[in-house]
């Protein structure tokens, strides 16, 4: 598992400025202007900074943008990166630079000259997630990858100290979201993801393990039918966080589909490999219950993940198969390579029987035919509440994770008609995400508010992106992180 290093928020110590190893990150104003930390890496330099700022090269950066001076004379640094920035550093400028400082961050130690600028929280937040490694497979190169210490130095290192806490909560649901996305099938079982669920008793989340007996008994059949050809037995991890006193909770659901083959509608293998991160959903919801945990959240939140692995064998599910989900319906199973909506059916009916929450999130990476519609960019939002809904999309811009509404609508819940059973589980090629989620909709109970976020195309992406290195990127953390902290707590 990754470790997140804690930054140190110090007092600006001018003397050791030139015994500082690693990087030295200076911040100048757009018009070259230098705080006292700056200008001491200057004269420490001879004036390399001041030649810089001067420069038209820096002139023509834009705010955000970095330069580096590498093997300064007279520093132990290694380098010197000048970022330039403007007379305020906003929430959204601190963080485009902390993510350059982070995409630099080698195995030294970074420290940053933050003067008396303000959101260096941000700035902190954006470094440790955009110097995410996700190297634990790695023999051998372990020492060669961990990374130095973080040091802000400041002029009132006291102001941040409390800031620093709320960053390592939202940094280690992330990271731990991502580890869980990055780690390969062979290693995160069912078995093994719940036991990591089960590390969050360790900040007071109470966890609970359902076992096949256990679902069997409560019925849900949907569920088990999809892992009933792997040989890891499928589970539901029940999550309680209530530091909020008695209203009811808001409950998240999470697709953590371990690996998804297709089952015996098998897939092509071609990509396949990618389908390791089909437990992005779960991911999501465990990140999240461990950031509001870390940070004593004042709000009742119950995290519930659906634990399967989609295998073709003689025991698998087979199209034409028909299954009693726990709400009493009958499907009809057309395509078994449609798993997730069968896992997360039973999970969203138990959470809200059991819970009687105040509103129901589901996170999953549910079709392939959301990612045709938003690419990388953005997740496919889902309501039957606009109010919940523009709160979830407006904590998601605040937190630059990208999110898109898309419709719902009787005529694509049409699409579910089957000859044989209540209805089936898929509705053909046309909208593909929206009937998934029309086919959710039919477990949502009648005024419960519910979201529906298709993550397939956001959880691991192939390139880099503002706050991630490729692959997992922990989307959704943050946002429903500020959502709960907006809506839930008082
Ligand atoms: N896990 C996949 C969806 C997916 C695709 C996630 C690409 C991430 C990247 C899901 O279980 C799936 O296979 N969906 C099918 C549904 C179809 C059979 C109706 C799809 O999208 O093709
Ligand atoms: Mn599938
Ligand atoms: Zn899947």
């Amino acid at each position: 598992m990754t470790d997140v290093t804690r930054p140190d928020f110090t007092l600006l110590d001018l003397d050791a400025l030139s015994e500082a190893t690693g990087r030295i990150v200076v911040l100048a104003g757009g018009d070259g202007s230098l705080d006292k930390g700056a200008r001491r890496v200057n004269r420490l330099t001879k004036g390399a900074v001041a030649r810089l700022v001067e420069s038209e090269a820096f002139s023509d950066m834009k705010a955000g943008e970095m330069t580096t001076l590498a093997w300064p004379a007279n520093l132990a640094a290694e380098a010197v990166d000048v970022v330039k920035v403007e007379k305020r550093l906003t929430p959204d400028l601190a963080r485009k630079v902390g993510a350059a400082i982070g995409a630099k961050r080698g195995k030294g130690d970074t420290l940053v000259l933050g003067g008396s600028h303000k959101n260096l929280d941000q700035l902190a937040l954006a470094l440790l997630l955009r110097s995410y490694a996700f190297t634990d497979h790695k023999t051998g190169e372990k020492d060669k990858v961990t990374k130095g210490a973080v040091t802000v130095m400041v002029n009132q290192p006291e102001a941040w100290k409390p800031t620093v806490d709320e960053v390592m909560a939202v940094a280690e649901g992330v990271v731990m979201t991502r580890d869980l996305v990055s780690e390969p099938s062979n290693i995160l079982t069912t078995t093994e993801f719940a036991a990591r669920a089960v590390g969050l008793k360790e900040l007071g989340v109470k966890v609970e393990v359902l076992e096949e007996a256990d679902l069997d008994k409560l019925g849900m059949r949907a569920l088990l039918g999809v892992g009933q050809g792997s040989e890891s037995p499928s589970k539901v991890v029940v999550m309680e966080w209530m530091g909020g006193g008695d209203e009811a909770p808001l409950a998240l659901v999470g697709k953590g589909v371990v690996f998804d083959t297709g089952g015996i509608s098998i897939k092509p293998a071609a990509g396949m490999e990618d389908m390791t991160m089909d437990m992005g959903g779960a991911g999501v919801v465990t990140g999240v219950m461990k950031t509001i945990a870390a940070r004593k959240a004042k709000a009742n939140v119950v995290g519930l993940i659906g634990l399967v692995e989609n295998m073709p064998d003689g025991k698998a599910q087979r199209p034409g198969d028909i299954v009693t989900t726990m709400k009493g319906d009958t499907v009809e199973v057309i395509n078994t390579d449609a798993e997730g909506r069968m896992v997360l059916c039973d999970v969203l009916w138990y959470a809200q029987e059991r819970f009687k929450p105040a509103g129901v999130i589901d996170l999953a990476t549910l079709t392939g035919a959301c990612v045709i519609a938003l690419g990388h960019e953005n997740a496919g939002v889902f309501s039957n509440d606009d109010d919940f809904c523009k709160a979830f999309l407006k904590a998601a811009e605040t937190e630059e994770e990208g999110a898109w509404r898309l419709p719902l609508g009787a005529a694509y819940d049409k699409l579910l008609k089957s000859e044989k059973a209540d209805f089936k589980h898929v509705g053909g090629r046309p909208a593909g995400s929206i009937t998934a989620a029309q086919f959710l909709q039919r477990f949502i109970k009648e005024d419960m508010p519910w979201i529906h976020l298709d993550i397939a195309g956001v959880a691991d992406v192939k390139s880099d992106t503002d706050l991630a290195p490729k692959g997992a990127t922990g989307w959704g953390v943050r946002a429903l992180n500020r959502l709960i902290a907006e809506t839930c707590e008082h």
